[in-house]
């Protein structure tokens, strides 16, 4: 719209203000900010954006390539992928502990990310390097980051964590999207070309599968809970509420499958199965800090469940979680 597009302009001069002909790299993680980030900054200086997306092997069916589609492919930014996922799943064999798993692919993350960043800063190849680093921070993050509130909560998960990353790195900071609330960034992403569709996702955890795999994460578990969400997410799409008009994906604040690493007893035709089992999660929620379970149709959950079960070899039991938070979390982990 109006007010958006001239928005749009501002923040392009600001950017190549503040960049002047220098060069700079992004951490591209797939989510709504970071690809808002991308694209404003490509749409102000172009080829100086190189962004950096790091797949960890834990991220969603098809979404690795649906992010380079999007980014490199249509809005035509530099991309660099890394695929990283044998390096992740190396390092998370054996670890059963949530936060360990947090950590281990925190760490990792950083790891993988600053030896990219390395290599960008060395000029050469037709670059002169980069020379700042820019983060989709928005509004709310700088209130909470700053404010008194971080102070007094209470630790409950440890978020993915790359503060400080500018300064380790030895680059400047670009925040573009700094004085933006979510649903400004949202508004900006359609001005920007890019899909609804991606404006409009789901917030999805930077561990990603990682923490809706129990326990120990396996190639094999993510295999199968990565068929499993997509069934769960492609019907909650194509599901209509008829008294709102809008899809139960709309209508939901996250929705996901978890696996869960136990087998339970199933028939199949004449045999019998002895298979995983998979939970169904939908929330509905204004600030993620308290939910409620979504109360589905019966018939988008039978549909889903045996969906799953037919589709998927390997599971033989979908569940469907009724637990609000508190005392539940959104994730199981
Ligand atoms: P919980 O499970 O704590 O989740 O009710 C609240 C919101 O935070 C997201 N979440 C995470 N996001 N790294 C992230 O980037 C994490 O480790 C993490 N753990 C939870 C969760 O998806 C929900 O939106």
């Amino acid at each position: 719209d109006w007010v958006m597009g001239n928005y749009v302009d501002e923040a392009v001069a600001k950017i190549r203000e503040q960049v002047g002909d220098e060069e700079v790299l992004l951490g591209l993680s797939g989510g709504v900010d970071s690809s808002v980030a991308a694209a404003l900054i490509h749409r102000a200086i172009g080829d100086r954006l190189t962004c950096v997306f790091v797949d960890h092997g834990l991220l969603r069916l098809h979404e690795g390539d649906m992010v380079m589609d999007m980014i490199a492919g249509k809005l035509h930014a530099r991309v660099i992928r890394v695929d990283a996922s044998d390096l992740f799943l190396g390092k998370l064999a054996g670890i059963h502990d949530p936060e360990q798993k947090r950590k281990t692919i925190g760490n990792l993350f950083v790891d993988v990310f600053k030896a990219e960043a390395a290599k960008l800063k060395e000029a050469g190849g037709g670059h002169q390097g980069v020379t700042f680093l820019a983060q989709g921070t928005i509004y709310p993050d700088v209130i909470e980051s700053g404010g008194a509130k971080s102070k007094k909560a209470v630790t409950i998960k440890s978020h993915h964590n790359v503060g400080g990353l500018p300064e380790q790195l030895g680059l400047k900071l670009l925040e573009p999207l700094r004085d933006l609330f979510k649903d400004e960034v949202r508004e900006l992403g359609l001005a920007l070309g890019l899909p609804r569709e991606m404006v409009y996702r789901h917030p999805f955890p930077g561990p990603g599968l990682g923490v809706r795999i129990l326990g120990e994460v396996k190639r094999e578990y993510a295999d199968l809970l990565r068929r499993a969400d997509a069934i769960f997410i492609e019907e909650l799409r194509g599901t209509v509420d008829p008294a709102t008009g809008k899809n139960w994906y709309e209508l939901t604040s996250q929705a996901f499958a978890v696996f869960l690493p136990v087998k339970s007893v199933g028939v199949m035709g004449d045999g019998r199965t002895y298979d995983y089992v998979v939970a169904l999660r939908a929330v509905q929620t204004t600030d993620f800090m308290t939910a409620d379970w979504a109360e589905l149709p019966y018939a988008l959950l039978k549909r889903v469940s045996s969906r799953i079960i037919n589709e998927v070899r390997g599971i033989n039991r979908v569940t469907y979680d009724v637990s609000s938070k508190p005392p539940a979390t959104i994730e199981w982990e």
